[in-house]
């Protein structure tokens, strides 16, 4: 017998999106009946492992202003971003700075004690506020103190959702499995916020957590809500080999430079001005053609790879500003940057794609929004600038946050039934489909191809070949024997787990390839060899995903909201 538990809002997701929604909600209406529900607990979320910075405005008296962060954000995008949504971004971030720091963030300080800012790439002014290179970790430690001190909101730690419950376009709840247990469950409520993260795992070289992958996207995604902008994947200039974990762009912001194997800045080639600080997607794509020229370094595990430079920064600095990359560069690459460069190269590091929102983050269902990564509002249209990403989790994070409570108090004295076919079609997808299921192929191995293929098929540089052999590998793992579960323990089954997020990850990436196929130009972090233009014409469109089923997505356009901003070339 499947129980129901009622709430009055449903966070699924505990990082830094999620404990913000958290917050906010609670906040606003206090006797509000608040669940954040996450597949891992509240300090393992992916948001810990944010490195440089949060982008801000805090001092327009030396010179920076709103205006600059919103066109460097836009102009980042390359004018694919909701403009609409930009300005609020950048309007709403600096209050937020200011809130982390009332509620104990301990921001990095300036001599005279106010809370300091460093360079990031495509930046006018610096503007990722910091501190040290765990901006993550510390934004995730205050807001889970600070949500831990109302006795409104209770954390189900270790609780996987499956999918979403709804009555035609309205939002009603999620069925879960209890990890501990086993036990499947419906939650209920009026509202609901999505913050699961991003799908960077369906690449093997990746800086996301093992646990990074689409299970909230595809839960949308099989409920009818589209998935928007798939084929825009931001490779992050300096993962280290062979983990990919990141060597964050603060790193380059403190004075790092990239260096071939011709001992030659390169970048100066590039991006004259901004050099290794320009935008990812250009410092990327000039590393990985200064690797096609033959003026790569070669890893020790064959691997061809660029090197980082910090020497010149001295011990002292990179001890103050730099300490947990260096730990990581000595732990994971067995190099201390004090000494010697870093072997890097870009690395899958976030999605600009997501579950289609608007403005105020509301998604095609009513009663359910989503914030952070999981979302595509489209703030970050085909680019993301470093250090925007925090930011955006934190202000739709407030703003989903606080439209939930206000939705969810007027609904408090209707009542939810919802539909018992859906839960026990679910139960039977889950348990007969895949629990039950009798496949002989390891899902791990699926896995492991799919991962590679993306890696091989749809990185920096695409074309119109790779990506349709990449679908197609992708359509023919789908179609073999591999759900099933070797482990048929009830309890704490994370094998059963695992196979759930390998189903996802196939169906989302089947998305990225069919968007990037259809998108028949060069923008952004999607670079098209065979369509190097951005083609503005008939390509200055959201891409959206509909799920149809077995026969794959059904892709459709969406347009961009334009306020100020005419699209002009880059130029860096
Ligand atoms: O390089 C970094 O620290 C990453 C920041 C970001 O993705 O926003």
């Amino acid at each position: 017998m499947t129980e129901t538990l009622s709430y009055d809002i449903l966070i699924v997701g505990s990082g830094l999106a999620g404990l913000r929604a958290a917050i906010a909600a609670a906040s606003k209406h206090k006797d509000l009946k608040i669940a954040v529900l996450s597949k891992v607990q509240v300090m393992r979320s992916h948001s810990v492992s944010a490195e440089g910075g949060t982008a801000a405005v805090l001092y327009d008296n030396e010179g920076d202003n709103l205006e600059s962060h919103i066109y460097d954000t836009i102009k980042g995008s390359d004018f694919l971003a909701d403009q609409d949504v930009a300005e609020r971004l950048v309007n709403s971030i600096p209050k937020e700075i200011i809130q982390l720091d009332r509620w104990g963030m301990p921001w990095s300080r300036r001599e005279n004690g106010r809370i300091d800012q460093r360079k990031f790439g495509g930046y006018s002014f610096p503007r990722a506020t910091y501190a040290q290179d765990k901006v993550g970790f510390y934004e995730m430690q205050t807001l889970y103190d600070t949500c831990l001190k109302f006795d409104n909101i209770s954390f189900f730690n270790e609780w996987f959702c499956t999918s979403i419950l709804h009555e035609g376009n309205n939002f009603q709840g999620f069925t879960c499995i209890e990890m501990k247990s086993g036990d499947f469950y419906n939650i209920v409520a009026p509202a609901g916020i999505i913050c699961t993260g991003g799908a960077g795992r369906i690449f093997s070289f990746s800086t996301y957590a093992y646990s990074s992958t689409p299970d909230g996207l595809d839960m949308a995604f099989r409920a009818g809500i589209a998935l928007k902008d798939m084929e825009f994947v931001q490779f992050h200039p300096t993962g280290i080999l062979p983990s990919g974990i990141l060597i964050t762009e603060g790193a380059r912001g403190e004075g790092g430079y990239l260096i071939n194997s011709d001992g030659e800045r390169f970048m100066k080639k590039y991006a004259g001005e901004k050099l290794e600080l320009a935008p990812r997607d250009v410092v990327s794509r000039s590393m990985i053609t200064e690797i096609q020229n033959g003026r790569g370094f070669k890893h020790i595990t064959g691997v061809d790879c660029l090197k980082l430079d910090l020497t010149h920064l001295g011990e002292e600095r990179i001890k103050e500003k730099l300490a947990g990359i260096r730990e990581i560069g000595i732990k994971f690459s067995g190099v201390d940057v004090i000494n010697e460069p870093i072997e890097v190269r870009p690395v899958c590091h976030y999605m600009m794609g997501g579950i289609h929102s608007n403005l105020n983050g509301a998604t095609e269902f009513n009663g359910l929004w989503v914030a952070g990564e999981a979302s595509c509002n489209s703030t970050h249209g085909a680019n993301r600038l470093g250090a925007n990403s925090t930011s955006e989790c934190l202000v739709w994070g407030t703003i989903t946050g606080e439209l939930a409570a206000s939705y969810a108090q007027k609904k408090k004295n209707s009542s939810i039934n919802i539909d018992n076919q859906q839960y026990l079609l679910e139960e039977k997808r889950i348990y007969d489909g895949i629990f039950r299921g009798r496949g002989d192929v390891n899902p791990y191995e699926i896995k492991k191809t799919m991962t590679d293929t993306m890696d091989a098929k749809a990185y920096v540089y695409r074309n119109e070949n790779d990506l349709a052999e990449g679908l197609r590998k992708i359509r023919s793992l789908k179609e073999l024997s591999w759900k099933h579960v070797n482990d048929q323990a009830k309890e704490y089954n994370t094998n059963f787990i695992n196979v759930m997020e390998i189903d996802s990850m196939l169906r989302v990436a089947e998305v990225v390839l069919m968007g990037a196929l259809n998108r028949r130009e060069s923008r952004g972090a999607h670079s098209r060899i065979d369509y190097p233009v951005r083609d503005d014409n008939n390509f200055l469109k959201h891409t959206l995903a509909y799920y149809d089923g077995d026969k794959g997505p059904r892709m459709g356009w969406h347009p961009v909201v334009f306020t100020r901003y005419a699209p002009v070339e880059r130029k860096y």
